[in-house]
């Protein structure tokens, strides 16, 4: 089956061939003598522009006006050179027909339409040149991901979704209920809350099968016992956040993707973490070079030029206090103040990136111990972890790393000092029992990867059904 982008620059040299396409109509101007149709089949940002006379079988179709913006069509004509400059080669069409018409209604006609109206569509928004361009690049990007990892001996390990474990400690779970099949409504029940088909309920008590379970925050835990058995192996799926965040970089559900080293420190994370991102950007930058340079000039001007340099050059590396030190001597009024041992605000973060390191992606690392997950490994001197965070300019975190502490008196001594539940965590323990190794990995935002590789500036815009407080209707 042709598409269009195996045709539009003439590649293979279809010039004086017959070819048939099929694709959705963006527009069709009527002229005195001709009639052009411009069709669009996702597979590029180029429209196919299609010739056609009052001759072509079919013409009947664009008389009655059934051939609108929106409808579906199958053409055969013959590839020509094209008068105009917009394009290289052109169909003259000699057969069209109408596959499904559009209603009237559709709702993305030619005029600008904003990207806030296009989140109410979101089942159509796909139909336009932003959002088709980011899900090309966005399959680009998972393409290129899984390229990395199995080209540099990496197992891709499945990490489940329901969980009874929370990786990160923030008790930002979304909970696991079960829907029982022809049970009647009970006067307590919140059944409002689920659309009543097939009349069935929840019932709260019963949870998972009798157990409480969770949706997972993360594979990372799930990793580790891989990565311990198979040495790098690394997870990519969905992970879920019940944060209540509305800002343009957070998601009640995301994907991530999890690498875990084995017989690895800090500095190998960060060399892994550092070639993976150089990897990615080389690979769009390369491969999807039309849908780029349709960001380049719409969305993020000069974002080509920046990302090139990120394929480039090594990420600058500084650690935690050395952050605070910057911060703290900055001619600038924050609104969360700045000392050592508390969280950078995306305020900070940004800051560094874009203002104290001029636009490039920083890494920094050794943050306090207290305001980091139980599981990483404490440095000598008692009070940092060997953790990593690496920031980019508008997103802020990107990736969120760390070596894990491997040695088990040390990391029992940590569940007890955070009161964990020692017995929940008895299967990681058992990690450290048998055949412990020094292993480290993060975890990447795949959204905000996207964000950072298009210029989006909206995560509701990079994915394809954004799940935000308030919006999960399909
Ligand atoms: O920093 P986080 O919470 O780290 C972890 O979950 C570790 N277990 C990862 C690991 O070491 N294997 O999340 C990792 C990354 C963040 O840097 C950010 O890019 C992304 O996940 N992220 C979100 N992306 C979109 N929406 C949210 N609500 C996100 N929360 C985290
Ligand atoms: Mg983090």
């Amino acid at each position: 089956k042709l598409k269009v982008s195996d045709v539009k620059d003439d590649q293979f040299d279809s010039l004086g061939n017959t070819l048939v396409l099929q694709g959705w109509v963006r527009t069709l101007r009527l002229q005195s003598s001709v009639t052009f149709l411009e069709i669009n089949d996702g597979s590029c940002l180029s429209n196919m522009q299609c010739v056609l006379d009052s001759e072509v079988e079919g013409y009947d179709q664009v008389e009655s006006g059934l051939i609108t913006t929106g409808a579906s069509v199958w053409v055969q004509g013959v590839m020509v050179k094209s008068q105009g400059t917009k394009q290289k080669v052109e169909l003259k069409l000699n057969k069209l027909v109408l596959v499904g018409k559009s209603d009237p209604s559709f709702p993305i006609q030619k005029k600008r339409v904003t990207r806030e109206f296009l989140r109410t569509k979101s089942h159509l928004r796909a139909r336009t040149n932003t959002f088709g361009a980011v899900a090309r690049v966005r399959n680009a990007l998972a393409y290129a991901t899984h390229k990395f990892f199995q080209e540099n001996g990496f197992v891709w390990v499945s990490s489940p979704i329901i969980t009874a474990s929370d990786c990160e400690g923030a008790g930002e779970q979304f909970c696991v209920t079960t829907l029982i099949p022809n049970s009647h409504e009970t006067a307590d029940s919140p059944v409002d809350a689920i659309p009543k088909t097939n009349n069935k309920l929840i019932d709260w008590s019963k949870d998972f099968f009798g157990k409480p379970a969770f949706l997972t925050v993360s594979g990372q835990l799930n990793a580790e016992t891989y990565a311990t058995a198979l040495s790098d192996v690394y997870t990519f799926g969905p992970t879920f956040r019940a944060e209540n965040s509305n800002t343009s970089r957070h998601l009640a559900e995301f994907w991530m993707i999890e690498p875990e080293l084995a017989f690895a420190d800090l500095n190998d994370d960060m060399a892994c973490a550092t070639a993976y991102l150089q990897f990615v950007i080389r690979h769009i930058l390369d491969n999807c070079k039309e849908d780029m340079e349709f960001f380049n000039t719409w969305i993020d001007k000069g974002i080509i030029d920046r990302l090139s340099d990120v394929a480039e050059k090594d990420v600058l590396q500084i650690t935690y206090t050395e952050a605070v030190d910057l911060l703290s001597r900055a001619n600038k009024k924050f609104e969360f103040p700045v000392k050592w041992g508390c969280d950078l605000q995306s305020e900070h973060e940004r800051y560094i990136t874009e203002e104290a390191f001029g636009g490039c992606p920083v890494i920094i690392r050794d943050y306090p111990k207290d305001i980091k997950a139980f599981y990483m490994r404490q440095n000598d001197d008692g009070r940092t972890v060997a953790a990593m965070d690496m920031l980019v300019p508008k997103i802020g975190e990107l990736i969120g790393g760390s070596q894990r502490e491997e040695r088990l008196d040390h990391l029992e001594a940590r569940l007890d000092d955070l009161k964990l539940n020692k017995d929940a965590y008895w299967w990681y323990l058992d990690l450290r029992r048998y055949g412990s190794v020094p292993h480290a990995g993060f975890g990447l935002g795949f959204e905000r990867l996207v964000q950072f590789a298009t210029g989006m500036d909206n995560i509701r815009d990079v994915i394809p059904f954004p799940r935000t407080p308030g919006s999960a209707e399909f």
